[in-house]
């Protein structure tokens, strides 16, 4: 198992830039993040002290640099697994969205910094009310109906990690895959796939769902990364 060390802070720009300067099995956990960012360059908002900020760091060094591109998708089997404890019915949209009831509970952006890989997780926990932007999105735990305290949270996610990061490491992603298939909610629903904000869908049609070597099959084209966009019936 990983022996954490976690540093809580109060405030911070954003908990994924503080860990780049830390080592493998630093957890940076803030209470507020002034400049938080979600994947594609969008932000992540979150009022302070009532939802989990953490981004947590991994060794990758010695892992093939194609199984390293489905660790994000680890992450969030590992979220799940530990939110499982607080709520029912959750899925993961690929490639890192955790949502309960089609609605977002939870978000990771995982990056790249040298030998390490740092997992960002935001998970809406006491959060009662969200910015108007997102409100029909987004939900939290506390709406959910758990009462649960954001340490709780933390600490569930990180023994979790720290389980599937050990089974990635030794068997890889393949040996994890049957767990995707009952948390898969892209699988069967139309989508177009995107690689950045404002460009053409880089694959549209029904999704075949998440695959053995981590890319979402979608009309017979592998996708590696991106966003998805769920066409509405
Ligand atoms: C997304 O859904 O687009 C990803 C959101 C990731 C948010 C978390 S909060 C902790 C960490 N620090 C950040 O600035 N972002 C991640």
């Amino acid at each position: 198992m990983i022996n954490w060390r976690v540093f809580q802070i109060e405030e911070t720009p954003s908990t994924n830039i503080l860990a780049k300067c830390g080592r493998p099995g630093d957890v940076f956990c803030a209470d507020f993040q002034t400049a938080g960012r979600g994947r594609l360059d969008h932000k992540w908002l979150s009022t302070k002290g009532k939802n989990l900020m953490m981004s947590v760091v991994l060794d990758v060094s010695g892992n093939d640099p194609h199984e390293v591109a489905t660790f994000p998708l680890v992450v969030g089997l590992a979220v799940i697994t530990a939110l499982k404890r607080y709520a029912l019915d959750l899925k993961l949209k690929w490639p890192n969205d955790i949502l309960a009831s089609d609605k977002k509970l939870a978000g990771i952006l995982c990056e790249r910094n040298n030998d390490s890989l740092i997992a960002g997780i935001g998970v809406n926990i006491l959060e009662r009310s969200f910015p108007a932007e997102i409100a029909a999105r987004a939900t939290s735990l506390a709406i959910l109906g758990a009462k649960t305290a954001i340490c709780d949270v933390r600490d569930s996610i990180l023994e979790e990690i720290s389980r599937y990061y050990e089974i990635w490491s030794k068997d890889g992603f393949r040996s994890l895959w049957k767990h995707f298939v009952a948390i898969d909610y892209l699988k069967g629903r139309e989508v177009q796939i995107f690689e950045q904000d404002d460009a053409l869908p880089a694959a549209a049609g029904i999704c075949s769902g998440i695959q053995e070597n981590g890319t979402l099959l979608v009309n017979n084209v592998q996708i590696w990364a991106g966003e998805a966009h769920v066409k509405l019936g």
